[in-house]
């Protein structure tokens, strides 16, 4: 099992946002996971990614705790933020820190980066928070796409993006391993639909659909 969610519950200033969740993903698995706004979707990757610590229940990646095993855990993970961070670091440094950190190649990220239309070369010494929300996004695919991984997140990764930028996001999609799992937040099922094979549903905290399609 790729990812083991057992009987998670998260609180936030004593609201529930985690109700008493699990679920696993297997390898090849690809997942549309739906639901309101607030629903806990981002929460649910957060730590599964061990960025938020948990109030009870189990979460294993690739049998590893994801807090206590940070580092390692994320090397084999690529995640897409709904929120791109604000990120001081102009887009060279960012991008020497990344193929430093993740071992990924250069000039991988430069054409994942041009085929969604962001030309980085003109842009590289500017910092990255000073880019537009969609230019961010598009780096951040690129970075993510660039790196071999065993599971891709995405959440909510078209927000901000031009119809073009999402076809071309589309494009990129199909070209990932069949044995990557992948996990979409989205509330475009049909923009998704021909990338998965399993949609789970949130609502109040809780997964309360999860079916193969
Ligand atoms: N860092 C945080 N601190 C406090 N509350 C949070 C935080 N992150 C999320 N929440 C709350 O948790 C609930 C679920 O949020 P989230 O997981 O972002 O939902 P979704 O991604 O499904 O829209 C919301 O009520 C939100 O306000
Ligand atoms: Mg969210």
């Amino acid at each position: 099992m790729l990812v083991e969610v057992k009987n998670v519950t998260k609180n936030f200033t004593g609201t529930k946002v985690l109700n008493n969740v699990s679920i696993s993903i297997d390898k090849g698995e690809h997942i549309a996971m739906m639901g309101p706004n607030g629903a806990g979707k981002t929460t649910l990757v957060r730590a599964i990614l061990g960025f938020y610590h948990i109030d009870s229940g189990k979460i294993e990646v690739n049998g590893k705790d994801p807090i206590k095993n940070r580092v390692e855990v994320l090397k084999n993970v690529g995640f897409i933020p709904q929120l791109p961070p604000p990120i001081k670091l102009s887009l060279d440094e960012l991008i020497r820190y990344v193929v430093k950190s993740s071992n990924i190649d250069k000039s991988m990220i430069i054409k994942e980066a041009d085929r969604l239309e962001l030309s980085i070369k003109q842009n590289l010494s500017k910092p990255f928070f000073k880019l537009s929300g969609g230019m961010k996004q598009k780096l951040l695919i690129a970075i993510a796409l660039s790196k071999e991984s065993r599971l891709l997140i995405f959440d909510e990764p078209t927000a901000n993006l031009d119809p073009k930028g999402r076809e071309k996001f589309y494009e990129l999609l199909r070209e990932i391993k069949n044995d990557c799992s992948t996990v979409f937040i989205t509330h475009r099922l049909d923009e998704v639909k021909t990338l998965v094979n399993r949609k789970v549903y949130m609502d109040l905290g809780k997964v309360v659909e999860d079916e193969k399609i």
